[in-house]
């Protein structure tokens, strides 16, 4: 079935949010906390390894009860069902959107056309499993007979940002390869990587779901004649692979059919990390890292599935985003990990959350009267305290924040890890409680300060405090964990786009650009310029000269 079309405004249940919010709005998280001794407990909730304090929220058990409500009156229940059913909720492509079924388990049933696809998804994974084995294992050798050093994955977007942010994410448990990866069309990305390359010993994996992308096809065609400087046509089979569901355009390119991996039209780009997208993360840690973290997202799908609503991770984390996107008019959230390697985590979010549910029009087609998707962003904390944090403290903007952390480092080097983490229960606490005009002239009249002086500071360094949090504590970062955290983010994109009634599994808003960027690549390589506005045209002008 196809997902409903309810305008969320026009349920009941939002019109008493709307009501609620301005009769709340004025609450202090302190005074949430004041009065109610377990707050902390009634709003955490406590999944495998994970802990989800969402506490330090500007909610209420009745805003909680109301957004439950409104999860109900836009019939989420039914869109799970249509989800993980293979139900063509991608209606304005016309497919269904199963990432979930790339790590379901070997004897699930998900039917797509009326047939079960989990026999071809193991196929592909046993495909992936030896072939990343024997370039691991120095098996598979290169065309002077040795054994691979390097590999390069050459794509962009959903073919780039989710092996780039796990390949770093589980550098931990990474092997003897060095792995690279090349996405934009400015040659001095491919060319600085290059330059560092043996053609003898590199591998190069070329991702592009459609194997039409500009930039892949280019940095491809690139590092093709870079490598048959060195080899011949026939060696490229000994060191090109590619993932695609496009085979006509791979084999066109000349890449051999037993480097192919294919992958289906019902997993979109963004999703698409846990299919053969995720060769390289299979390159770089192995068949059983990949495959363990597959597993931790089917727990992630089991639990969303199966859990009710109230206690169910990605429902509660999407509810909290709607409530300050809709009603409190907060434009953005931020995703901070206190872990250096979850770099790359918010920059692969931007695009799951921005590229999904950045819509502006409903699902029966109308305008949308209400805000959609927020904007994501974020860096690793501690550096994001000395970069950014100034603002989520005392701007005037309202930024909801995500911590993520974990109970144990890798390295196991308690010294800093105490630290790390002082730091992060110390945020989310500075964040929700700020500093009143009392506390900040009591302090200061410790300090050898005059009247008039501490009159002139006090109201500097007052912080308003009351920003919103959620901790997200983990007990540490493996392969399984990952795979756990960004299937919840998933979900969570998954259950707001339902309640916005919007479609998040499209992409329209990107091919424009694209478009345009071909006519002007002929302006620019031709020697008359097409029709433009005056700007444009000028800038191109400047530009040829
Ligand atoms: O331009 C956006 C997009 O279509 C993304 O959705 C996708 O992940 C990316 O381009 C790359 O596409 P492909 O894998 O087909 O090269």
């Amino acid at each position: 079935m196809a997902l409903n079309k309810i305008n969320p405004q026009q349920t009941d249940i939002w019109k008493k949010l709307t009501a609620h919010y301005e009769e709340t709005k004025g609450t202090h998280l302190r005074s949430l906390f004041s009065s109610d001794a377990k707050r902390a407990e009634k709003f955490t909730l406590q999944w495998n390894d994970f802990l989800f304090d969402y506490s330090k929220n500007r909610i209420s058990e009745e805003t909680m009860q109301m957004l439950l409500k409104l999860a109900d009156e836009v019939n989420l229940k039914g869109a799970i069902k249509d989800y993980f059913g293979g139900d063509l909720i991608n209606e304005t492509e016309g497919r269904a959107v199963l990432h979930t079924a790339l790590r379901a388990k070997r004897d699930d049933v998900v039917l797509v056309d009326g047939e079960n696809v989990m026999p071809e998804i193991y196929e592909v994974k046993e495909h992936i499993k030896e072939f990343t084995n024997s370039v691991i294992n120095g098996e598979l050798k290169g065309y002077t007979g040795k054994a691979f050093t390097d590999v390069v994955n050459i794509g962009i977007g959903g073919s780039d940002l989710g092996p780039a942010m796990v390949t770093e994410a589980l550098k931990f448990y990474k092997n003897q390869l060095s792995i690279h990866f090349v996405s934009n069309v400015d040659g001095d990305h491919v060319h600085e990587i290059l330059k560092t390359l043996d053609p003898e010993t590199t591998l190069f994996v070329v991702v592009s779901k459609t194997f039409t992308t500009q930039e892949t096809l280019s940095n491809a065609t690139t590092i093709k004649k870079w490598f048959l400087n060195h080899g011949t046509q026939e060696d490229i089979a000994k060191h090109f692979a590619a993932v695609s569901t496009n085979s006509e355009k791979i084999a066109e390119f000349g890449i051999d059919a037993a480097n192919v991996f294919p992958m289906w039209d019902w997993v979109g780009g963004r999703f698409s990390l846990w299919s053969a997208v995720g060769l390289t993360i299979a390159l770089a840690v192995g068949y059983d890292n990949f495959d363990a973290m597959l597993q931790g997202a089917n727990e992630t799908d089991v639990h969303f599935k199966e859990t009710e609503f109230s206690e169910n991770i990605p429902v509660v984390m999407a509810l909290i985003s709607v409530w300050y996107n809709n009603f409190y008019g907060a434009e953005t959230e931020a995703i901070i990990p206190y872990a250096q390697y979850l770099s790359r985590f918010s920059a692969y979010l931007q695009q799951g959350i921005m590229e999904s549910n950045g819509k502006s029009v409903d699902r029966a087609g109308n305008k949308v009267g209400y805000e959609t998707g927020t904007i994501i962003w974020g860096e690793p904390g501690t550096n994001s305290q000395h970069a950014f944090f100034q603002l989520i403290h005392q701007g005037t903007k309202l930024i909801p924040t995500d911590f993520i952390g974990f109970k144990h480092s890798l390295h196991g080097d308690k010294d800093h890890h105490n630290k790390l983490m002082a730091n992060y229960f110390a945020q989310t606490e500075a964040l929700m409680n700020g500093k009143t005009k009392e506390e900040v002239v009591a302090e200061l009249k410790t300090k050898d300060l005059s009247e008039a002086e501490i009159n002139k500071l006090a109201s500097f360094k007052v912080f308003a405090g009351n920003k919103p949090t959620n901790t997200i504590l983990m007990n540490k970062l493996t392969p399984k964990s990952l795979g756990s955290l960004i299937a919840l983010y998933e979900h969570k994109i998954f259950v707001q786009g339902v309640i916005w009634n919007i479609f998040s599994y499209d992409q329209w808003g990107v091919e424009l650009g694209k478009q345009l960027a071909g006519t002007i690549l002929d302006d620019i390589n031709n020697s008359d310029i097409s029709d433009h506005d005056s700007s444009t045209l000028r800038l191109l002008q400047y530009f040829k000269k």
